[in-house]
């Protein structure tokens, strides 16, 4: 297990190295399915670089990356990787983006590496052994109730065309709670939440490269995910609740009480 993390926190901070050397240099800026979702040349490279280096160490890994095509063997081993976590932020010079790398067997997440390399911020999890932030055991808030806390949230990229449904979710927790965030990173909102930063995370339709690592972290702190009712949380699914455990039963409760429809 330990092979398996000292491998993913050296691809974290090589690629990003190379994150902090680009963040403020002119980049090629694409889109990907709306105008509103982005990808650039440094996304491109950063992908490669972990890609090429997992490959290398574990060849029989299946390796799910956001800016390449699925590689490797299917079998149980299979790693999820977002190169550039802030993608938006990162195109603007806004200094809040992050690496994410986790690895699964099967449908279990046994190491995750979150890396915020402007404020050289290393959080990791390895499963049952605890989750770190720069070496030093990390805990989730001792909120106790929505009253006192400060939520994160993100939009996923068909926001455009579903504002008004994203919004509402917005509108209930800005009438619960001191105050509700959005920072363009899910991986460092799930790891903000891990470190008791904040208190819960909510977010529609992200991917398993957004979530795998921070999932884990988060549960290694001491706090609780799950999908919108409560269940299991899947990376594969499309509803991610994070919170410091106290509040769970209340996230729950405002994000059930959203109307699905106008
Ligand atoms: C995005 C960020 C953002 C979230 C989006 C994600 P990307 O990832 O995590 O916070 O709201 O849903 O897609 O595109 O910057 O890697
Ligand atoms: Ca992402
Ligand atoms: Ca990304």
């Amino acid at each position: 297990m330990n092979q398996f993390l000292t491998v993913a926190q050296t691809a974290a901070h090589q690629a990003g190295a190379l994150l902090r050397d680009n963040w403020l240099k002119p980049k090629i800026i694409e889109v990907k399915t709306d105008i509103v979702d982005l990808v650039t040349n440094v996304d491109k490279a950063a992908d490669a670089l972990i890609t090429g280096m997992l490959r290398a160490q574990f060849p029989t890994h299946q390796i799910v990356a956001e800016e390449s095509a699925v590689s490797g063997q299917e079998g149980p081993y299979r790693w999820y990787i977002d190169p550039l976590d802030g993608t938006t932020n990162f195109a603007h010079g806004f200094p809040h983006f992050a690496v994410s790398i986790a690895l699964a067997h099967q449908s279990q997440v046994l190491v995750g590496v979150v890396y915020d390399p402007l404020r050289d911020e290393t959080f990791c999890a390895s499963r049952g052994d605890g989750a770190t932030l720069n070496g030093k055991p990390v805990r989730v808030s001792q909120a106790p109730a929505l009253d006192q806390a400060l939520v994160l949230t993100g939009f996923p990229y068909d926001r455009r065309k579903r504002s008004e449904f994203y919004l509402r979710f917005y509108q209930a927790f800005m009438v619960r709670t001191q105050g509700v965030r959005r920072s363009g990173s899910a991986a460092l909102d799930l790891c903000y939440v891990a470190c008791g930063r904040a208190d819960a995370f909510w977010e529609w339709r992200l991917h398993p490269w957004d979530t795998a690592a921070g999932s884990l972290i988060v549960e290694e702190a001491g706090g609780k995910m799950s999908n919108f009712a409560g269940a299991s949380f899947d990376v594969l699914g499309e509803q991610t609740l994070a919170s410091n455990g106290l509040l769970h039963q209340e996230m729950i409760e405002v994000l059930q009480q959203v109307p699905a429809r106008p």
